[in-house]
């Protein structure tokens, strides 16, 4: 199918669907299908368009934009302390990141619906034994036996009232004050005073509380101030599961538009974007901001029609390309990628995932390293100043929790033998906390001193 054909939210159906599972049940999945199309959305179209405004600000380098959380979230942990640690870690960094890079920074959590993920098999051998890939708790479950690995089409129901749980307390945390400007810099200064590397940071965070001070000063009262005390928190995943994503897609009564209301943000990953895909279908006709997923294994000629047919007007703040070659390739591929599309005059924000390039096997565990995932970030930074384009964003797996799943980082600098302690992702390693404090810091050097 062409864009010249007409877009329905079922449209993508005639196409080629990667990734899809298949259900065994296929009556309990249209009922669930049918029960998810009746029950409410999750966000609204009014802030998804709010958020492609933020994103056309970052387009124009008057923005930064700092999208992370879980690979892959799962339904046992939505807990209140889990969804609090993650938030609060993404508050921090994105107070450290607001300072240093003196623009305002767009918080995106990979939350509240990333529950379905691509494998690189359909299937899965142990011992002799071929049972199909866990993919992700919307679909099935981790355990190796065949029961847990049959995808269970009430799981799509599960996943919405996860979604809509995780999202209730976002907005409660975000809007109730434990967001507050003054909370969270407390909590940048504690880390900062009992870490080690984060001693290093002092001078940042004393410049911050410099400025909070002079707030107070002129007379602000810092616990009444709306925008002190409240801060807007996005929701994003992948958008996979073509069936699940077409039942909560909704046409906006304020403006006649389809508004895929699973997520404010949505984006297309790097096994799922052909060109004439049921993905790429799908995506083109909601008017959520897209994010596209690029690696090093692409045609940029299928990239540039791909975004011709997701963003046909070139619609500022609707596309954001998440680059993740990893620190080896990002060299040899980004400047190329950036030559190509800038002559297009493309309306694009820049961002960097430095997680999906950098995955390697240590022992039995799947890592990453702190210090290849600085150095992307870097290179990422130092080659847009180069090329002329803004480096506008960032992307990454994370947990506010204390796991041992990336080795490496200033504060922690755990090895490889540690990972065993408390590694607890099902799919992609994820920095912890405190690392990710590290990298905020970090980053923020790299805005500060281009
Ligand atoms: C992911 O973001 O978890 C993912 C699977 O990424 P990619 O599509 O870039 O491999
Ligand atoms: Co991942």
């Amino acid at each position: 199918m062409n864009k010249e054909q007409r877009w329905s939210k079922s449209s993508w159906q005639t196409l080629v669907a990667a990734q899809q599972p298949n259900w065994p049940d296929q009556a309990s999945y249209a009922s669930v299908l049918a029960d998810l199309e009746r029950l409410p959305p999750l966000v609204f179209a009014g802030e998804a368009r709010k958020l492609k405004s933020d994103i056309a600000r970052a387009q124009r380098g008057e923005a930064f934009l700092l999208q992370g959380g879980d690979c892959a979230e799962e339904f046992a942990r939505c807990t209140a302390p889990a969804i609090r640690e993650t938030l609060k870690v993404i508050l921090q960094m994105s107070v450290i990141l607001t300072y240093a890079g003196e623009k305002p920074v767009i918080k995106v959590g990979r939350i509240a619906g990333q529950y379905a993920k691509p494998r690189s098999s359909d299937t899965e051998v142990i011992d002799g034994l071929e049972l199909p890939s866990y993919r992700g708790d919307i679909i099935n479950s981790p355990e190796f036996t065949e029961a847990a690995r049959l995808p269970d089409a009430d799981r799509l129901r599960q996943g919405y009232f996860y979604s809509a749980a995780t999202l209730n307390i976002l907005r409660g945390f975000t809007k109730g004050g434990f967001a507050s400007l003054e909370r969270v810099h407390s909590w940048n200064n504690e880390f900062v005073s009992n870490s080690k590397e984060g001693k290093g940071y002092e001078r940042l965070a004393g410049e911050i509380d410099k400025a909070l001070k002079f707030i107070g000063t002129i007379g602000m009262d810092m616990g009444k101030e709306r925008d002190l005390n409240q801060v807007d928190f996005y929701t994003s995943h992948e958008a996979l599961l073509l069936a699940y994503e077409e039942a909560m897609t909704r046409c906006d009564s304020t403006t006649g538009e389809w508004y895929d209301c699973s997520a404010h943000m949505l984006w297309i990953g790097d096994r799922t974007r052909q060109l004439d895909g049921a993905h790429v279908e799908f995506l083109r006709g909601v008017r959520n901001p897209i994010g596209m997923k690029l690696g090093p294994n692409h045609d940029i000629d299928e990239i540039k029609r791909i975004i011709d047919r997701l963003n046909p007007d070139n619609e500022p703040g609707r596309m954001t390309m998440i680059t993740r070659f990893g620190a080896d390739l990002i060299d040899e591929h980004l400047p190329k990628v950036l030559r190509q599309l800038k002559g297009e005059g493309y309306n694009l924000l820049w961002s960097c995932d430095p997680m999906h390039g950098n995955t390697y096997k240590a022992g039995n565990y799947k890592t990453r390293s702190f210090e290849a995932i600085l150095k992307e970030i870097g290179h990422f930074f130092h080659i847009h100043r180069a090329e002329g384009t803004i480096p506008g964003g960032i992307h990454f797996e994370l947990t506010g929790e204390a796991v041992t799943e990336c080795v490496g980082g200033g504060s922690d600098n755990l090895e490889a033998h540690q990972l065993e302690e408390n590694y607890l992702t099902s799919c992609d390693p994820r920095l912890n906390g405190r690392q990710s404090l590290d990298i905020a810091f970090m980053i923020a050097h790299l805005l500060k001193h281009p």
